[in-house]
């Protein structure tokens, strides 16, 4: 198989992340038990590409019995009625204690196979297979599974960590631009909290090849989870740099108004702006940041940047505690921290900035 691995750390067992071309299906040898029945939870949007039928004739030989279950495609699907529509089709085709869940998709059919996997029959193990940019360099990695409420986004979830993840670049052959983009926030995400080098090399746009970056990604991804599994030491939060906003504008617009990634962009530029007006990041870095969003042909700004319209959807994020919002603010490219205790005058003025289109002012 010519991949590239990365181990993860877990309590529950440590597992490789593959990344490569041609990993698919005979990557799975490997990692599932023959003989044993399989529920194959795969994106509708998906289903009928030739990689996802080598997949399920793969399964169908190796396993006892293959579920194939199709998750429709969109943030919808990461539902209570979603949820419970998959455990029953599950118990009504009568898997068993033996069996093993496979996800194939992005980061919703990832999440809700995941939370599925963590919870039917009281859980059974799931192998991961992305099949977007943001599943491969983050949803598929650090075990953390779930669902939306209509009160907020991942508020109900388990850690579940997968048993392996085989991430076939071949898929983004077919992804569309849009969610290219939108993974590549993601990406910059990486570059901004943790490696100025790999920000550097994407500053002017995207990479002639992923798979260098999706496996660095990956690398700090398994790092920061695997120091701090549970999200409880502060580490693996980092990770939520341009979340919170994120968080908020998606519930605000509706989770199907802006891909996921588009929302994280706007939101490092407010937590950009924010770290400037803490006096801990320059005016220029600041915009350096946002240049490379730019470049990327992502969103640097959105009209529904406003704190009475944001803030009760940002309070009942479940990164907020009773101390109120954590911040991931940056220091320098490559270096971030978690921060409390940011004045709402702070935010507001951020926001408004960003909203404007203003530089960022100390
Ligand atoms: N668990 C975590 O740690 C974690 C981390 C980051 C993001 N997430 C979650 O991930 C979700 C977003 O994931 P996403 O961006 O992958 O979106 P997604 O799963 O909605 O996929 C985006 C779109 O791409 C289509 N698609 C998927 N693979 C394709 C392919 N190979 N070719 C063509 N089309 C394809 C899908 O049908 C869908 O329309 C959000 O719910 C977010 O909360 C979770």
């Amino acid at each position: 198989m010519n991949a590239q691995r990365v181990r993860v750390k877990s309590s529950a067992g440590d597992y490789s992340v593959y990344v490569g071309e041609k990993i698919l299906p005979q990557g799975l040898q490997s990692h599932l038990p023959a003989k044993v029945p399989v529920a194959m939870l795969v994106d509708e949007g998906i289903a009928a590409l030739p990689l996802t039928l080598a997949i399920f004739a793969w399964l169908e030989k190796r396993a006892s019995r293959v579920v194939r279950v199709r998750i429709p495609a969109g943030e919808r699907s990461k539902s209570v009625e979603e949820y419970g529509r998959v455990v029953r089709q599950l118990a009504g085709a009568g898997l068993t204690r033996d069996g093993w869940i496979v996800a194939v998709g992005g980061g919703v059919t990832g999440d809700l196979a995941g939370f599925v996997a963590a919870t039917y029959l009281r859980g059974l193990p799931v192998i991961q297979i992305p099949t977007t940019v943001v599943s491969m360099v983050d949803s598929s990695v650090g075990g953390k599974t779930g669902i939306d409420l209509p009160e907020g986004k991942n508020l109900v979830g388990a850690f579940h960590p997968p048993k392996a993840v085989l991430a076939d670049l071949r898929w983004l052959d077919s992804l569309p631009l849009a969610e290219k983009r939108a993974g590549m926030a993601e990406v910059l995400k990486y570059g901004a909290i943790a490696d100025s080098k790999l920000f550097g090399s994407l500053a002017k746009g995207p990479p002639r090849s992923m798979k260098k970056v999706v496996k660095r990604c990956v690398e700090i991804k398994a790092k920061l989870a695997g120091e701090d599994e549970r999200d409880l030491k502060g580490k693996r939060a980092l990770l939520n740099f341009g979340h919170t906003v994120a968080h908020g504008l998606e519930g605000i617009v509706g989770y199907e108004g802006l891909r996921h990634g588009e929302a994280v962009a706007i939101g490092m530029v407010v937590a950009a702006h924010l770290s400037v007006k803490a006096r801990r990041f320059k005016k220029k870095a600041a915009e350096k940041l946002k240049a490379a969003i730019r470049a990327h042909g992502l969103p640097v700004t959105h009209p529904e940047l406003r704190w009475d319209r944001l803030s009760p959807v940002m309070a009942r994020d479940k990164k907020a505690t009773t101390q109120g919002i954590r911040w991931v603010l940056l220091k320098k490219i490559g270096k971030a921290d978690l921060v409390t205790g940011v004045t709402e005058k702070k935010i507001q003025l951020a926001l408004e900035e960003v909203r404007e289109g203003k530089l960022p002012k100390g």
